[in-house]
């Protein structure tokens, strides 16, 4: 059988902020393919996170390149703030910046991959004259700003949609799927065309399942019952 590799990505937002190197430290035995990183400046959301220092905390004890979810006014500020590293990506929101092309094409200067991130109320149609230049496609399935919302599942379709158009287009960049992601949806999820899944509090920080460890194991294990890898890091993790 060929499995579909899917890329694991391990949110910060719910890692528990007084024991962050820990939580870092069982992500990194877990084995994750990447380190979903929310940056949000209190005005594009209404919540805010750290900036360069709590990014590179993350650095420091990570395995797994971040993946910044850039929830900002002004991204182009805030990924010159970050000095992005080769291995990492950054995605900026659509409905932020005048002027996309640029900033796709600035992320790539630093050697990291390029992202646009869609919240759910915004038309697809805004992102499609920038498909042929990403790497990947950040979907919202939850209002951006908050860990533990509940999903909106007509976002879904919207997915579907972009799937067909990608597709149709012959392009190869990916869609990450951020929000309410649990064990119990992340097959419908997978199966409407997520390639990468940002792993939260149901699907990497989950307490009721015994914590970080058994939780992604358990992750792990229903995507490949599924005919779905998710075990990258052992072979190299899976590019754009
Ligand atoms: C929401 C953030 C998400 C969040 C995901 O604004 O972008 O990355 O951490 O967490 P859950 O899975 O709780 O929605
Ligand atoms: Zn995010």
């Amino acid at each position: 059988m060929v499995f579909r590799g899917i890329q694991l990505s391990a949110s910060m937002l719910c890692a528990d902020l007084g024991n962050l190197k820990r939580d870092i430290q069982q992500i990194n035995l877990s084995g994750v393919d990447l380190m979903h990183v929310d940056l949000m400046d209190g005005h594009f959301v209404p919540n805010m996170t750290g900036g360069r220092d709590y990014a590179d905390c993350i650095r420091e004890y990570s395995e797994a390149p971040c993946d910044f979810h850039l929830m900002t006014i002004d991204p182009l500020r805030l990924i010159k703030n970050l000095g992005l590293k080769e291995r990492e990506r950054a995605a900026f929101h659509i409905e932020a910046v005048k002027n996309p092309y640029k900033l796709i094409c600035i992320i790539k200067e630093y050697g990291a991959l390029a992202g646009i991130a869609l919240n759910p109320g915004t038309p697809v149609s805004k992102v499609i004259p920038f498909l042929p230049d990403i790497d990947y496609l950040l979907v919202l399935i939850v209002n951006p700003g908050f860990k533990g919302q509940p999903i909106i599942p007509e976002v879904l379709d919207k997915l579907r949609r972009l799937v067909e158009i990608r597709n149709r287009q012959n392009l190869n960049f990916r869609f990450l799927i951020d929000g309410a992601v649990t064990p119990e949806n992340i097959i419908e999820i997978v199966e409407s065309g997520a390639d990468d899944i940002v792993c939260g509090p149901f699907t990497c920080f989950n307490q009721a399942l015994g914590g970080i460890e058994p939780t992604l194991s358990l992750v792990k294990t229903i995507l490949s019952d599924h005919g779905y890898d998710s075990n990258l890091k052992k072979r190299g993790g899976v590019q754009a």
